[in-house]
């Protein structure tokens, strides 16, 4: 079944979003060509910060994890805090505005920095690509555009500190780089994101502020009434709806966010240890667990929704701890660390569908800057956007991450180092940080001789076939228990999806399954796996309504990492077992061929 695109988000009525259906026709556009930052002539380009880096060693400044962030206080957070407060008070029609950077990425679907609509792309979407391989590589200069508008900011804030605290506060905003939220590590909302009001200290002395990490109420009445999207009745962002008519619970947040914490950590180990080149994460990715954060984090308010997740103020901590990870990724994977091959678009507000992407394609609407090391435009001549392969290499935007060593060091023994740092973070997680418990490691485990087998249960659907009914997840179930997860967002609307996950350290009797033989092993999965898929409102749907729904058992064969620095090594054989798909379990089974992709 394939369908239009524009037929994708069949209008759902969710019951408790106050019908307001304001069509996308009746909203003028916000954001234009003859915005006053364009007037000029000069479009801003995407340079990352240049402050703050060590002049001796050439070292930029880590972005820093939030909660680490916020426990340190002092300038640093004080002026982090100011900075996106004052970027979201700015006039929404400005481009450099919080509201304009946001609207890049969803609505409002209009042009950004004298980059607008082409024609044959489609119009009512924004300008960000998912489920392709774009997605990592687009995202990168998106938060490194936020990064040095923030931090331009937060030294703009400095400046006006008094005399006694101008060194300290000019040098803490110089060296401020976006902070990450590491929802691998530590599956819950960052603290300071749930505090409504917060106080810093300010120029002018100590001042509570209504807190940028919570919300943001959109400045403009079209917005508040809507681009005729579900979300429309709402002034603000917001996560899950507390009984009492609290914006924000944090609390239910947590509790679904904690209920995912398996899917999060072991898939962000299992992708570290088994995908070893960039076109690899074409089936298994980092944005498969990022999905899961869009819809776990705020249950279905604005994160859930790709047309509006960008305005939520998680979504920047979000999507610089999966750039991290990335960078990670391809430290470690420093021989492959870039798509090769071409794909066909999936298309975006500036990009038609169909359109075959390379390494060198535009990231639209991201243009390079005139400088050094990022660009041979010289100033003044005409710029060109990104592409993959201008940002493959985070230094070109002046950051780093705290678990990536030095550019000086050998690319093996870099690669070594990063790989420790993930066998500590992601590897063994039992208790290290109280906030699980859980044991993703069985992977991380080590041995010496013998081949282990590992296994997967592989997932995918056609988009197309829940058209309306996105955001989706299918769960995968083993004896009723939920395994993992596939988290499906309203983008794009037709194509596979797929997603694998890890069943090693699934509980048989008093054993798990890595320690039964191969054909045990194969019997009680055929025989024990169900999937449930829950739409958009929360609802169940039939798995019969999914004939392309597709449940395949992988088996591996690895032997054990022998030492702190290296990884279980996959020896490239994997055999497949279709599963019969059934919903959940006792349910009546159908017998259907799987289709291989
Ligand atoms: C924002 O800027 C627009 C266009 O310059 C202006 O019409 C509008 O009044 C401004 N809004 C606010 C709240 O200042
Ligand atoms: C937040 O600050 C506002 C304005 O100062 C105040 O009215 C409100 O009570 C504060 N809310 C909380 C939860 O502290
Ligand atoms: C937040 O959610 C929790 C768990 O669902 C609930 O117990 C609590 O009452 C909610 N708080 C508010 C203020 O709605
Ligand atoms: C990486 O590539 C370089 C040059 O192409 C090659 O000499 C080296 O052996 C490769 N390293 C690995 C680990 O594949
Ligand atoms: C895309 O890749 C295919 C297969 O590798 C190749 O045949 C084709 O020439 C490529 N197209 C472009 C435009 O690079
Ligand atoms: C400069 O950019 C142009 C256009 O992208 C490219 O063709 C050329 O190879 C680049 N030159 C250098 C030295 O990188
Ligand atoms: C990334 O850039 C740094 C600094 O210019 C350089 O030392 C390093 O070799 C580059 N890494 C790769 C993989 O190209
Ligand atoms: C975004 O909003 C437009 C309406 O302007 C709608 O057609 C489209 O389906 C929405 N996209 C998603 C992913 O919800
Ligand atoms: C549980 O462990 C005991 C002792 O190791 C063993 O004899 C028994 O077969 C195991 N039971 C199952 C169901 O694996
Ligand atoms: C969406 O919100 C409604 C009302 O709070 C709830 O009943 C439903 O379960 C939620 N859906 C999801 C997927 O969380
Ligand atoms: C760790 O193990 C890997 C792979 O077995 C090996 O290449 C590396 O040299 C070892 N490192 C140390 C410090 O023993």
């Amino acid at each position: 079944m394939r369908r239009n695109a524009s037929l994708c988000m069949v209008a759902v009525a969710l019951p408790w979003a106050a019908a307001q259906s304001t069509t996308p026709a009746s909203s003028p556009p916000l954001s234009t060509s003859s915005s006053p930052a364009l007037a000029s002539g000069t479009p801003i380009p995407v340079i990352g910060v240049k402050t703050g880096i060590d002049k001796v060693t050439g070292k930029p400044p880590a972005r820093l994890n939030i909660n680490g962030l916020w426990a340190k206080g002092g300038a640093q957070w004080n002026l982090y805090i100011l900075a996106l407060s004052e970027l979201q008070a700015l006039n929404e029609t400005d481009e450099s505005s919080y509201f304009a950077i946001a609207g890049i990425h969803g609505f409002p679907h209009s042009a950004w920095n004298g980059v607008g609509h082409v024609d044959g792309a489609p119009s009512n979407t924004g300008f960000c690509p998912h489920g392709e391989l774009l997605f990592t590589t687009w995202h990168r200069p998106y938060v490194a555009l936020y990064e040095q508008i923030l931090v331009a900011r937060a030294v703009e804030i400095a400046s006006r500190y008094p005399p006694g605290m101008l060194p300290e506060y000019l040098a803490a905003a110089e060296s401020l780089r976006a902070p990450y939220w590491d929802w691998a590590m530590n599956p819950t909302l960052p603290p300071a994101a749930n505090k409504i009001n917060m106080t810093v200290w300010a120029p002018e002395g100590p001042k509570t502020i209504p807190n940028p990490l919570y919300t943001y109420v959109y400045q403009r009445p079209e917005v508040q009434q809507g681009f005729g999207g579900w979300l429309t009745s709402r002034p603000q962002t917001f996560r899950c709806l507390g009984s009492g008519g609290v914006l924000n619970n944090a609390t239910e947040s947590n509790d679904g966010l904690l209920l995912s914490a398996r899917d999060l950590t072991g898939s962000v180990y299992d992708i570290f240890t088994r995908v070893n080149t960039f076109d690899g994460m074409r089936s298994s990715s980092f944005e498969n667990p990022h999905n899961l954060i869009h819809i776990r984090s705020a249950c279905n308010g604005t994160m859930s929704d790709i047309n509006w997740s960008a305005f939520e103020p998680l979504f920047m901590l979000h999507h610089c701890n999966v750039d991290r990870l990335v960078a990670m990724w391809q430290m470690i994977n420093y021989n492959n660390s870039m798509f090769t091959g071409n794909i066909s678009s999936n298309g975006q507000f500036g990009t038609p569908k169909g359109t075959v992407i390379t390494a060198d394609s535009p990231l639209k609407p991201f243009f390079r800057g005139p400088s050094a090391t990022n660009d041979n435009t010289t100033a003044g001549g005409p710029l060109e956007f990104h592409t993959s392969n201008t940002v493959a290499n985070i230094s070109v935007f002046g950051y780093t991450y705290p678990e990536l060593p030095d550019w000086n060091l050998p690319a093996k023994a870099r690669a070594e180092q990063v790989k420790a740092k993930v066998n500590a973070l992601y590897g063994n997680k039992a208790g290290d940080d109280g906030a699980t418990t859980l044991d993703t490691g069985p992977l991380n485990r080590m041995g010496k001789g013998k081949i282990m087998n590992y296994w997967v249960v592989e997932m995918s659907v056609e988009r197309a076939e829940l058209a309306g009914l996105l955001p989706a997840t299918v769960s995968l179930f083993i004896k009723g228990e939920t395994i993992g997860r596939m988290s499906l967002l309203g983008m794009p609307c037709e194509g596979v999806e797929t997603q694998e996950v890890p069943v090693q350290d699934v509980k048989v009797g008093n054993g798990t399954l890595k320690d039964m033989d191969r054909g045990s092993v194969v019997h009680y999965l055929l025989n024990e796996v169900g999937v449930g898929v829950t739409g958009a409102d929360g609802s169940e749907l039939s798995v019969a309504n999914l004939p392309s729904l597709g449940v395949v058992v992988l088996g591996m064969e690895y032997s054990p990492r022998t030492n702190e620095t290296s990884f279980p090594l996959f020896n490239g054989k994997v055999m497949r077992w279709p599963v019969e798909v059934r919903q959940d379990l006792g349910m009546k089974r159908r017998r259907r061929t799987v289709v291989r992709m």
